[in-house]
This record gives C-alpha cells, sequence and structure tokens, in this order.
C-alpha cells in the first residue's frame, strides 16, 4: 500500500485515484473546484463515465479514497503526487499551463517531506524540467524531491477499462529510482513498462494522439474519395485490415476527431514543432482534414435539402463520441453551429450529454427521445455513434419526420435497409451503397 495524491478529479484524475484505490492503495484526491470536491463527498460524479461511480463508492467505504480541497491535508503523507489538471488549447495553439503551473506552486508551498512528482496530464516537451523549477523556486526550504512523466492514454467512455487494461505504461524521468518506483505501483496492470527520459516521454504521448489523429484524417480522405469513385469506404477498411501492418482498428471515417485532446494535442504539437523550426505539414494536413469533414455533413444537407434556412435539423447524438457526457470539440456541436448559422433549426438528442448542452448552447431544442428528435425534421444527421441508436425503429423514425432524409455522419445504418424504408440516405465514403454524390452526377 502506498500514499498517493491525485491533483485535479476530471476524467484522468479521478479514474487513476479511484483506481489505484482500488489497487490497494491511500489515495487522497484534491480539485481546487470545492463543489466537485463537496459532490464527491456525497458520492455525486462530477463526470459520467461507465463503472466509475461504483469504484468510487467502494473505496470511499474502504476509507482507501478521500477528498478535499486542501492541499496542505493532501500532501500530509503523500509519497507520489500525480499531477492531472487540464491543459487547454491556448494562444495560437499553444498549450496552456497555467493550471499544471498553480498545482506545482501549490504543491511546493506545503511541501514537507520527499515525494516523487508524477506529472499526468499531456504537456509539451520540457514541462517536466520546467515544474522542476517551479517547485524548487517555491519551496519554503530545499527539499528532495524527483519528477516523473506518465502520460495517460486511457479513452473516455472506457477509462476504467483502459486503467486496467493498458497496452503500456510510459516512465519518463532523470532520476532512474524514482521511475523504478512509479514503475512498481504499476505492476499489479501488467502492462510493458518503457522507461526513457523526461522529454522522450513527453513526446511519446503528443506522437501517439498525433498518429491516432492521423488514421482519421487518412480514412476520412479515403472516404471522401470513395465517395466521388463509387466505393465503400467501410469495405475498403475491412480489405484494408486485414494486413497485420494496418489492421481493423480505429480507422471509421465520420465527423472528424474532436474531444478534449486529440484537437488540442495535434495542434500543440505543430506549435512546437514551429516554434523549434520545423515544419509539420502532415500535421496540417491532419487539422485540415478534420475541419473540412465537419463541412461535408453541411454540404450534403444543402445538396439534399436545398437552403437550410427554416429547415429542422435533427441531430442525433451530442457528445464528441459514445459513452460520455464529454462536449468538449464536440463535431456533433460544431456541426449545430455552422447549421445555426445557416439559419436552420436544430434540435438534438444524446443519452448523456444535454444537461450540458443545454448550458452552453441554448440555441439547440433538446428533445426527449431519438423520436421526439425526429418529430416534424427535414432531416436527421446522425453525429454520435451511440449503441441505443443502432436498434432504432426506423420505420417510426420515418413516419414522425417531414422529409426522410438521413445524413448518417457515423456510418451507423446499413444504406440499402435505409433505402428500402423510404429514406434518403448519405453516409460517408459510401458511394457505391449510398447515393452517388455529385461529381458522379
Ligand atoms: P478535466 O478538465 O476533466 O479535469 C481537470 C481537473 O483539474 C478539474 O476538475 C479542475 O478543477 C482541476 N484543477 C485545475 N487546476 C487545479 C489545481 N491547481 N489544483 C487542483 N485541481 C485543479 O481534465 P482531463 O480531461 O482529466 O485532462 C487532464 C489532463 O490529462 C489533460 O492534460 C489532458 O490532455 C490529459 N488527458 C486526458 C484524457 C481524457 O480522456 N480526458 C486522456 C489522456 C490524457
Ligand atoms: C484519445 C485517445 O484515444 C487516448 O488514447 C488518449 O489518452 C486521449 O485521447 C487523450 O489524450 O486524452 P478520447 O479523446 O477519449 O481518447 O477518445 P477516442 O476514442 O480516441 O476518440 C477521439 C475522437 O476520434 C472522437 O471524436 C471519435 O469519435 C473519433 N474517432 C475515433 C473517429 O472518428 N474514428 C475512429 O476510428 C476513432
Amino acid at each position: 500500500m502506498k500514499n498517493i495524491t491525485v491533483i485535479g478529479v476530471g476524467y484522468v484524475g479521478l479514474v487513476t485515484g479511484a483506481c489505484f484505490a482500488d489497487l490497494g492503495n491511500r489515495v487522497v484526491a484534491i480539485d481546487i473546484n470545492e463543489m466537485r470536491i463537496e459532490n464527491l463527498k456525497r458520492g455525486i460524479m462530477p463526470i459520467y463515465e461507465p463503472g466509475l461511480k461504483e469504484i468510487v463508492e467502494r473505496n470511499v467505504k474502504a476509507e482507501r479514497l478521500s477528498f478535499t480541497t486542501d492541499y496542505l491535508e493532501a500532501l500530509r503523507d503523500a509519497e507520489f503526487v500525480f499531477i492531472c489538471v487540464g491543459t487547454p488549447e491556448g494562444v495560437d495553439g499553444e498549450a496552456d499551463l497555467k493550471y499544471v503551473r498553480m498545482a506545482a506552486e501549490s504543491i511546493a508551498k506545503v511541501m514537507d517531506h520527499e515525494m516523487i512528482i508524477v506529472n499526468k496530464s499531456t504537456v509539451p516537451v520540457g514541462t517536466g524540467d520546467w515544474v522542476a523549477n517551479i517547485i524548487r523556486e517555491h519551496q519554503p526550504r530545499p527539499i528532495p524531491f524527483a519528477v516523473v512523466s506518465c502520460p495517460e492514454f486511457l479513452r473516455e467512455g472506457s477509462a476504467v477499462r483502459d486503467f486496467f487494461n493498458p497496452d503500456r505504461t510510459v516512465l519518463g524521468s532523470m532520476d532512474r529510482e524514482a521511475a523504478n518506483k512509479v514503475a512498481q505501483l504499476h505492476l499489479p496492470l501488467r502492462a510493458p513498462i518503457v522507461i526513457t527520459d523526461l522529454r522522450t516521454a513527453e513526446m511519446i504521448k503528443y506522437a501517439s494522439n498525433a498518429f491516432l489523429a492521423t488514421r482519421i484524417s487518412f480514412i476520412n480522405e479515403i472516404a471522401n474519395i470513395c465517395e466521388a469513385l463509387g466505393a465503400d469506404v467501410k469495405e475498403v477498411v475491412q480489405g484494408m485490415g486485414y494486413d497485420k501492418r494496418i489492421g481493423h482498428h480505429f480507422l471509421e471515417p465520420g465527423v472528424g476527431y474532436g474531444g478534449s485532446c486529440f484537437p488540442k494535442d495535434v495542434k500543440a504539437l505543430a506549435y512546437m514543432a514551429q516554434v523549434h523550426g520545423t515544419n509539420p505539414e502532415l500535421l496540417h494536413a491532419v487539422m485540415g482534414i478534420n475541419q473540412m469533414q465537419r463541412k461535408q455533413i453541411v454540404i450534403k444537407l444543402q445538396d439534399l435539402l436545398g437552403d437550410l434556412s427554416g429547415k429542422i435539423i435533427a441531430l442525433l447524438g451530442l457528445a464528441f463520441k459514445e459513452n460520455t457526457d464529454d462536449i468538449r470539440v464536440s463535431p456533433a456541436l460544431e456541426i449545430a453551429e455552422m447549421l445555426h448559422d445557416l439559419g436552420a433549426i436544430v434540435r438534438g438528442y444524446d443519452p448523456a450529454a444535454m444537461a450540458h448542452v443545454a448550458r452552453a448552447y441554448p440555441f439547440v431544442q433538446l428533445a426527449a427521445d431519438p423520436y421526439d428528435l425526429a418529430q416534424g425534421c427535414d432531416a436527421v444527421v446522425v453525429a454520435t455513434p451511440w449503441n441505443e441508436f443502432k436498434a432504432l425503429d426506423m420505420e417510426r423514425i420515418g413516419a414522425a419526420m417531414r422529409q426522410k432524409v438521413i445524413v448518417d455522419g457515423r456510418n451507423l445504418y446499413d444504406p440499402e435497409r435505409l433505402k428500402a424504408l423510404g429514406f434518403i440516405y448519405r453516409g460517408v465514403g459510401r458511394g457505391y451503397n449510398g447515393a452517388l454524390n455529385s461529381h458522379n452526377g
């Protein structure tokens, strides 16, 4: 059993804290957001993440997990301090490190014994050294400490499963002994552990996210070519994927990647590259294709419905992906904004994200369920591929609509089946099975 402090109770911090507690450690989680901490003390989760509530409850009950807003209390017995605060997009795409700076200063001010600071936030290369300097500057007296980078690779929606089944653990430090101690914490997870230097570990995180984003933009580009040439991208992926060097995973074309990570991390990597004199051409193309992919949905709607002003467009799914309530950089909501700007009436439904949408996007008219959503609308856009949308009664959906038009931004449905039900269907990259676009006449 180790004493662990986790700073930040968002997607990464709360999952990390609760899961390390579940492995038998004693974890204190701290956040500056008092409401989040108060709610957690009352068993109310700040985020929707499958399986997390049960783990939090179990470990609070076993007195292995507690919550506070007080740094002194949080660090009193800490051996390991995990920084899990946000690193949002700043000016010109540079990562904004203000929360990391605040966390480092707060740690330093109350530090009264040796500890290992483990950074899990996604941070620009060189941030580990910068954090060490901040801590040295703000310590009341010199106390030894080590900084280890331990980038996080979990996905929202499957964060608990990803924590317990990681593909690898990456650790970077100039202090091998400290890195080995952090490695020990991760041994129960039985994943390969890569130990390297601080900067390399920080770079592994950006390179991984940029590569995954590249796969998505690649397949979106192929999908657009498929549409123009009359091929079906789903079958193209199937055929490509059997090549072991390619694989079938992470090649779903759609509305482009969203979320709180890929968009900001690709930008931050491009920014770092440019500032250091290199020309990240591929990263710029990845970002350009991604933005265009949202616009393609609007262009398809215009092809099918003409002027969108006054048209009622229903968005099926609002979160940036399925199984989450997170709407940060949600493609669905970027499409909603474009439609709204064109004078369309935008309706929406999502199984988990509607409370957030109601606060941040008041122009989106929220529906009670997918059938209510379809009522009187001119087109349904499938924007988020929730499982529960797969088995909808499409006859009932069609009967409720004013025009039976579906733009399936996630290729959730079988084009032939929907056409047989009388829908006009447009998927992504389904040139042969779906309707051919205007280039093909
Ligand atoms: P989040 O916004 O969900 O949570 C961050 C939390 O940190 C908030 O609760 C906030 O109040 C708190 N916080 C901010 N400053 C603080 C301070 N000084 N002291 C204490 N608490 C503070 O963020 P997230 O999605 O968990 O992401 C955290 C980091 O992990 C980011 O760098 C992100 O890029 C990275 N990451 C995220 C994911 C993901 O799936 N969300 C996956 C891998 C890596
Ligand atoms: C992503 C990475 O997958 C994680 O490994 C990483 O830890 C995390 O970013 C991070 O650094 O924060 P996440 O953003 O939660 O995780 O979700 P993903 O499942 O990767 O999806 C990202 C976006 O890409 C979503 O909008 C999703 O719909 C889209 N996507 C994903 C596609 O369009 N096609 C795909 O084949 C896969």
